[in-house]
């Protein structure tokens, strides 16, 4: 099959096209290949296992100049939660114009469409006797971001197709591996962690570390997207699954899982201190209930967390990157814009 994966010079994007190709597809990518992502968009091209038509999914041009393909996988979205708390109209753009054109052009086309939202969507998320619970994909949507409510109509955007081709909207928790942007502070708290180690800094959790989040491997989302691919499913509503461990890790035990991933082995020294600071359009707790996953037949996530932040450490050490000083200075911004508390 010829997949179409729009965002596919990114990191899933690209861990994706890998595991299409190894299963005997054909991959294009239609990417903006913005700069916030990559600080070297040729390196990306050269990398990604097909053509790269540099487009932008917002611009219906871009969709009009392509040849139809046999499935498409739309990743391209504007990612940063704080950074969506100001950029709205960019944000607005690209992820719910840009998800209205690839439901209209999958259905124009005739191909099954894989559209990844993101666990944004729940928001703060269900809780139950005072704890929270994990999020189920029937839950309802209460995102906290505009980056959120963004995936939220992006989804609703894609009702439309749905009733023409098979639509699979996957919410993935925080995906993490090798090839994330490490230069990008407006996203992935574990780049961060990153900078800081390989700088000999303390980390610094912002809060008191107690939030949890679910870290998947980014290999366990290509396989799952993979096999969405080779599994479109059915016309009508679209199918809707979380893709995550299903276990919380806190911020705390992350940092923890960082230092103990560092391949120079020097953790002993490695202090963690706490920033009293909360970043408008964050959240306390977030996990993946993974049952609907499970019932599809779907596969499951094979790395643990801890393995997935090692993995992310130990391949990441030498790669270049933003200082940790672009994180710092990423927070100044959002405090100068009234964003922090
Ligand atoms: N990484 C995560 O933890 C995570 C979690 C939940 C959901 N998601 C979703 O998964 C998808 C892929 O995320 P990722 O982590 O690979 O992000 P990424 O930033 O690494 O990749 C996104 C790609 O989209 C491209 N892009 C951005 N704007 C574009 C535009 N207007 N037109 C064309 N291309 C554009 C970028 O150049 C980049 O190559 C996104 O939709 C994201 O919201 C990611």
């Amino acid at each position: 099959m010829r997949v179409l994966l729009t965002g596919g010079a990114g990191f899933i994007g690209q861990h994706l096209a890998r595991a299409l190709t190894a299963g005997g597809h054909d991959v294009t990518a239609l990417d903006l290949l913005v700069p916030q992502v990559h600080a070297d968009a040729e390196a990306a091209v050269r990398t990604f296992p097909g053509e790269v038509v540099r487009g932008d999914v917002a611009d219906p041009g871009a969709w009009a100049a392509l040849a139809r393909p046999d499935a498409v996988v739309h990743l391209a979205a504007e990612t940063g939660t704080a950074q969506s708390m100001y950029e709205q109209e960019r944000y607005r753009s690209v992820n719910v114009g840009g998800t209205t054109l690839a439901g209209e052009h999958a259905a124009r086309w005739q191909v099954p469409l894989v559209a990844l939202s993101s666990r944004a969507v729940y928001g703060e998320g269900r809780y139950e006797d005072g704890a929270p619970v994990a999020s189920r994909e029937d839950d309802p949507h209460h995102p906290v971001s505009v980056y959120g409510e963004t995936k939220s109509q992006g989804e609703a955007a894609l009702l439309p197709a749905a009733g023409r081709v098979p639509v699979t909207i996957v919410r993935p928790q925080n995906v993490v591996g090798p090839g994330q942007a490490l230069h990008n502070p407006y996203t992935g708290v574990l780049a961060a962690f990153l900078a800081m180690l390989r700088e000999g800094r303390p980390v610094t959790v912002y809060g008191d570390g107690s939030q949890t989040r679910d870290f998947v491997h980014v290999a366990d989302v290509a396989v799952l997207l993979t096999w969405l691919v080779d599994h479109p499913g059915d016309t009508g509503a679209p199918r809707v699954l979380n893709a995550g461990t299903g276990v919380r890790t806190s911020l705390l035990q992350l940092a923890h899982q960082a230092i103990a991933g560092r391949p120079d082995g020097v953790d002993a020294a490695v202090e963690v201190v706490h920033l009293d600071v909360h970043r408008a359009g964050d959240i306390e707790h977030a996990c993946a209930d993974l049952a609907r996953l499970r019932e599809s037949g779907a596969p499951l996530p094979a790395w643990t967390t801890a393995d997935a932040v090692a993995d992310f450490v130990r391949r990441s050490w030498d790669q270049p990157g933003a200082r940790a000083s672009a994180w710092d200075d990423a927070l100044e911004e959002l405090a100068d814009r009234g964003l922090t508390s």
